[in-house]
């Protein structure tokens, strides 16, 4: 089945990573924890504050890149780190970046507009743009295809990088990339661990897998939508991955599958499991979460373990796709405040 991975060739990529991110072995928690638990790190893919977006952004700049494009046009959540690092990946090809800011998460205050992403943005030289709402792909997806009409009239060469499910799914390219990395750094790992929002990641690791003969399962936390409304979703990216690579068939549904124990209570929205997950990674291994992705993610593992759906003695991969700075914008909800 490698030849699934020789289509990837035809899609230009932008090289933001220098090399695979390390794989390693968290000792005290795997004892805590009463598994063989592993890290892949994706934290740490170098540019802009790191995480799981800049692997899925080779791809996007790539194809702006060969475009010609001048502008990169993203939408989000007010803290998303999609958005800041496709700020960073566009300042890395010399080129702007418009962030459209979607009021996802109601009732919060003025660090959550002003801090973390945010501010970040702003130091990368991005332009900001507002969507009132949270919960509508197709009206931001258009709102950005407008602003980008306007950019053309003026003579610029914009590239829309979008958000809703029926658009070519190049960002699951990327961890695709990222499954076949973390197989031959280490080819045992028995369960996978990674958080499931657009889906790109999760869809991505889970297909590469595939597509190299790994039958491991793989649990998908649900960061932004039940169980039910994400399997639905994942199946559409891997249908959409499917035709884009011209390949049917090789993710099943049986393939799929998601948690939505840690999603509570909601979007965006920090718990107490997700409080306990951050602090505890970070009391036993001196690494960050954080609160609205990775630190969701890890509640879910904590979860799975102690219902047993991930048995003792388990050899873990949880894969820690990065957003800390988000830890400062939400740091009333972290600690409890
Ligand atoms: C830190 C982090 N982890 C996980 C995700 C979820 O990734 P995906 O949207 O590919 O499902 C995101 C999405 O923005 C993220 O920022």
């Amino acid at each position: 089945m490698t030849n699934i991975f020789d289509q990837l060739a035809q899609f230009p990529i932008a090289p933001f990573l220098t090399g695979p991110t390390a794989l390693e072995r968290l000792d005290r928690l795997s004892d805590h924890l009463g598994v063989d638990l592993w890290i892949k790190r994706d934290d740490l893919t170098g540019l802009g504050g790191g995480g799981n977006k800049i692997r899925q952004l080779q791809y996007y700049l790539g194809a702006a890149q060969a475009e010609g494009a001048d502008t990169v046009l993203i939408t989000g959540a007010v803290q998303s780190n999609y958005v800041r690092s496709a700020a960073a990946a566009a300042a890395k090809c010399g080129m702007k970046a418009v962030l459209q800011l979607e009021d996802r998460v109601p009732g919060k205050g003025a660090i959550y507009r002003t801090s973390g992403n945010v501010l970040l943005g702003q130091l990368l030289g991005a332009e900001h743009i507002h969507y009132p709402e949270g919960e509508d792909e197709a009206g931001a997806d258009q709102a950005l295809r407008d602003h980008a009409d306007a950019l053309r009239a003026q003579g610029r060469v914009p590239y829309v990088i979008p958000l809703g499910l029926k658009n070519k799914p190049l960002g699951a390219l990327g961890y695709m990339d990222a499954a076949r990395e973390a197989l031959v750094q280490k080819g045992d790992f028995e369960v996978v661990v990674i958080p499931s929002g657009s889906g790109a990641t999760h869809m991505g690791f889970l297909a590469g897998l595939r597509a190299l003969g790994s039958q491991v399962p793989v649990h998908g936390i649900c960061v932004r939508r039940d169980a039910e409304a994400q399997t639905a979703r994942l199946q559409e990216v891997a249908d959409r991955l499917a035709a884009l690579l011209g390949a049917e068939g090789w993710i099943t549904r049986a393939d799929i599958q998601v948690y939505d124990g840690a999603l509570a209570p909601g979007y965006g929205r920090v718990g107490p499991k997700t409080r306990d997950a951050i602090r505890l990674m970070a009391e036993q291994e001196g690494l960050f979460l954080d609160p609205v992705y990775s630190g969701k993610c890890f509640a879910g593992l904590v979860d799975l373990v102690q219902n047993g759906s991930i048995a003792s003695g388990a050899r873990v991969l949880f894969v820690h796709t990065g957003g800390f700075p988000a830890l400062f914008a939400y740091q009333d909800d972290v600690l409890n405040l």
